[in-house]
C-alpha cells in the first residue's frame, strides 16, 4: 500500500542516513520475520556493505533453512553467509535434557558461531553497524532505551553479545508486529517468512523433551511439517497464534498397526490463541482437522504411534513445553 511504501521509504532513508555513504553492517537472520525485515531494509539502503550471517544450528523446522538460503536471498539480493553450525550444536547438547541448560547452550553456541564469523566479515574492513530486528513493543518492554540489551536479547539466539563495538541500527524501531509483515511483503519477503507465526530461537531443541539428537529432530520435523500443513490447509493460520508440535522424546506407548503391535513415542499438539504470549488458551480447532493430522502424523512418520491434544490454558501452562 501507498502508506507501507513510504514507511519502508522514510526507514530507508534513515538507515542510509545512519550507516553514510562508507560504512558496513553486519545482521544475523534467524529465519523470523523481524531479522528479515530489518534486514532487507538496510540491504536497500547501503546494497552489499551489509553482510548477512545465517546460523543454521540444525533446530529450524522443515524447509525454513532454504527459505532464508534461497528465497529471502533471492527475494532480496542479500550478501549471505551461511553457517552449518548443525554437528556443533548437536554435540553441544549431548545427553542435555534440562531446558533451561538447553538455552544456554545454544545461546552460548550461537554467539560464538557469530562471533567467527564477525571476525571473517572484519577481515575484509572494520564494520561499525550491527542490524537488529527490535519493534516497538521490544523498546518499550525494555525501558526505551538504546543499547545492544533489548528483551529478546536475553532468551534468544538471535541475542547478540553486548558488543559495544557496534553501533545499533534498529530499522524496525517505530513499528507493532503487524506493520512489520506488511512491510515485508511490500519489500517482496517469502510469504512463509513474512506470515511466520511466533517461533522460539532455541528451536526444536525446546520441542523434543528430553535429550536432543539428529534422529527426534528428524522425527519431530515431519510431524510438525504435517501439523502446519493441516492447519494451513484448513485455513487456520491467522486464528492460530502458533502451534507448537512437541515430542515426547523419552516416553513410549503401546499401539498396534497391521499384525504387530508398535512401541513409539507420542507428540502432544499445543494450538494456542494468543494476544501477546503472555496468556493464552488452547485453541478449539475442529475435530475434523485434528483427525486428519493425527492420522496423517501416524501413517507417515513411523516412530510415532499417537498424537495428543494439550488443552491447557496459559497460566497455569506455558506455551512451549520446556
Ligand atoms: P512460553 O512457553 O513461555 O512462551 O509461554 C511464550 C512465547 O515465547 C516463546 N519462547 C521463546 N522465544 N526463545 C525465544 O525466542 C526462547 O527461549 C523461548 N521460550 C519461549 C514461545 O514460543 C511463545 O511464543
Amino acid at each position: 500500500s501507498w502508506t507501507m511504501l513510504n514507511i519502508v521509504e522514510e526507514a530507508v532513508e534513515a538507515v542510509r542516513a545512519q550507516i553514510g555513504p562508507e560504512g558496513r553492517a553486519i545482521c544475523a537472520l534467524s529465519g523470523g520475520v523481524d531479522s528479515a525485515v530489518a534486514a532487507a531494509v538496510v540491504q536497500r539502503a547501503i546494497g552489499d556493505r551489509l553482510t548477512c550471517v545465517f546460523v543454521d544450528h540444525g533446530l529450524l523446522r522443515k524447509g525454513e533453512a532454504e527459505q532464508v538460503e534461497r528465497d529471502f536471498v533471492a527475494a532480496t539480493g542479500v550478501k549471505l553467509r551461511v553457517v552449518d553450525a548443525a554437528d556443533r550444536f548437536l554435540k553441544a547438547l549431548d545427553g542435555v535434557t534440562d531446558p533451561e541448560e538447553k538455552r544456554k547452550i545454544i545461546g552460548r553456541e550461537f554467539i560464538r558461531v557469530f562471533e567467527d564469523e564477525q571476525r571473517a566479515i572484519i577481515a575484509d574492513g572494520p564494520v561499525d553497524f550491527l542490524v537488529q530486528g527490535t519493534l516497538y513493543p521490544d523498546v518499550v518492554e525494555s525501558g526505551g532505551g538504546t543499547g545492544t540489551a533489548n528483551i529478546k536479547s536475553h532468551h534468544n539466539v538471535g541475542g547478540l553479545p553486548d558488543d559495544l563495538q557496534f553501533q545499533l541500527v534498529e530499522p524496525l524501531r517505530a513499528l507493532f508486529k503487524d506493520e512489520v509483515r506488511r512491510a515485508g511483503e511490500e519489500l517482496g519477503l517469502p510469504a512463509a517468512m513474512v506470515w511466520r507465526q511466533p517461533f522460539p530461537g532455541p528451536g526444536l531443541g525446546i520441542r523434543i523433551v528430553g535429550a536432543v539428537s539428529r534422529e527426534r529432530l528428524e522425527i519431530l520435523r515431519e510431524a510438525d511439517a504435517i501439523a502446519r500443513e493441516e492447519l494451513s490447509r484448513a485455513g487456520l493460520d491467522r486464528e492460530i497464534w502458533q502451534c507448537p508440535v512437541v515430542l515426547l522424546a523419552d516416553v513410549r506407548s503401546v499401539g498396534v498397526q497391521g499384525d504387530g503391535r508398535t512401541y513409539g513415542h507420542p507428540v502432544v499438539l499445543r494450538p494456542v490463541s494468543s494476544e501477546d504470549a503472555m496468556t493464552a488458551d488452547w485453541s478449539r480447532v475442529p475435530y475434523d482437522v485434528l483427525a486428519r493430522i493425527s492420522t496423517r502424523i501416524t501413517n507417515e512418520v513411523r516412530e510415532v504411534n499417537r498424537v495428543v491434544l494439550d488443552v491447557t490454558s496459559k497460566p497455569p501452562g506455558t506455551i512451549e513445553w520446556e
